[in-house]
């Protein structure tokens, strides 16, 4: 039986995710914003027993430091931490800690909370990480200097930066805890017919619509999730981008080292800096 923290089981993938972990025997720790949603899905469950609620909104860092310090009190040890939770934002908007929404809803919140939860890690059996990200990592190609995409905007750009984050951010973990015998991966899911995109209005709104028929469920999209948190090779092999539960290649851009450990520099001093703001309030 693993202890295995997750993102944004209230619809799509993650939910899917979180019920088949379950039912194989595995605790589930599921971080999310909507208690109500969560609720609702730990009456579907097999084994409600073996599940836990933590309230988490990665839109606001002092919620995610909190959702941490609670996994810390509840559990000894965690076996796989799976930063699930995403999306697209049509417009750009801004959290509550003054920073871009996709950026910090798909990358920074995770971020932080990956990072909070390494001693548990540590204590372990096999212990992972697990970053959803996407083939839209293609299509990212961040400014460092303008990583809050101040200056034109687009849903596309941001998530594309995102979703390439999740992949450096899963490297970065490679190249840091290799050494304490964790390992950490990012993946695709597939395209997965989910809430994902459902706040999108005119024309991009009738081109998803359209795309539907050709979508998979999210029962199949979260296969290569739960290969990842349980399987030998999802331990064994780390530093990877997965699909179909196989290793794939990713864009170049997703190999630049620079880039790498620049978002690595700039996510821990956006966190230091938003936490000491929000303590000092
Ligand atoms: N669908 C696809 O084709 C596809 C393709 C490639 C990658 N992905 C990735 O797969 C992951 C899951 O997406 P999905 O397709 O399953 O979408 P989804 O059905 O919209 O589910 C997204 C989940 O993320 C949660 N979430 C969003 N914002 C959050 C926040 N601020 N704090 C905490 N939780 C938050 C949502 O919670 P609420 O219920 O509270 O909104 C929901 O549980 C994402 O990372 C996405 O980028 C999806």
């Amino acid at each position: 039986m693993k202890t295995i923290v997750i993102t944004g089981t209230t619809s799509g993938i993650g939910r899917q995710t979180a019920l088949k972990l379950n039912a194989k025997g595995h605790h589930v720790i599921m971080l999310n914003r909507n208690e109500q949603k969560t609720k609702a899905l730990q009456k579907e469950l097999v084994q409600p027993a073996q599940s836990t609620f933590i309230f988490c909104d990665l839109a606001d860092l002092k919620s995610v430091k909190s959702a941490a310090e609670k996994v810390k009190v509840g559990f000894e040890s965690v076996d796989v931490v799976l930063n699930n939770a995403g999306g697209i934002i049509p417009d750009r908007q801004t959290t509550k800690d003054g920073l871009e929404l996709t950026f910090q809803m798909n990358h920074l919140g995770h971020f932080l909370l990956t990072n909070e939860l390494i001693p548990l890690l540590e204590k372990g059996k096999e212990p992972r990480i697990i970053n959803v990200s996407s083939e839209a990592h293609k299509q990212g190609n961040p400014n460092f200097d303008d990583l809050q995409l101040e200056n034109g905007y687009s849903s596309m750009k941001a998530y594309g930066n995102a979703k390439l984050f999740n992949i450096y951010f899963a490297q970065s973990l490679h190249d840091k805890l290799k050494d304490k015998g964790i390992a950490a991966n990012a993946l695709h899911p597939g395209v997965v017919d989910t809430k994902f995109g459902s706040d999108f209005k005119g024309f991009l709104k009738v081109l998803l619509k359209l795309f539907k028929p050709f979508m998979i469920k999210p029962e199949k999209g979260a296969e290569t999730s739960i290969f990842l948190a349980t399987s030998d090779e999802g331990y064994e092999q780390s530093g990877l981008y997965w699909k179909k539960k196989k290793p794939a290649k990713t864009a170049s851009i997703a190999q630049n080292e620079e880039n790498r450990k620049r978002l690595w520099k700039e996510s821990d001093k956006l966190v230091k800096q938003v936490l000491t703001e929000s303590d000092a309030a």
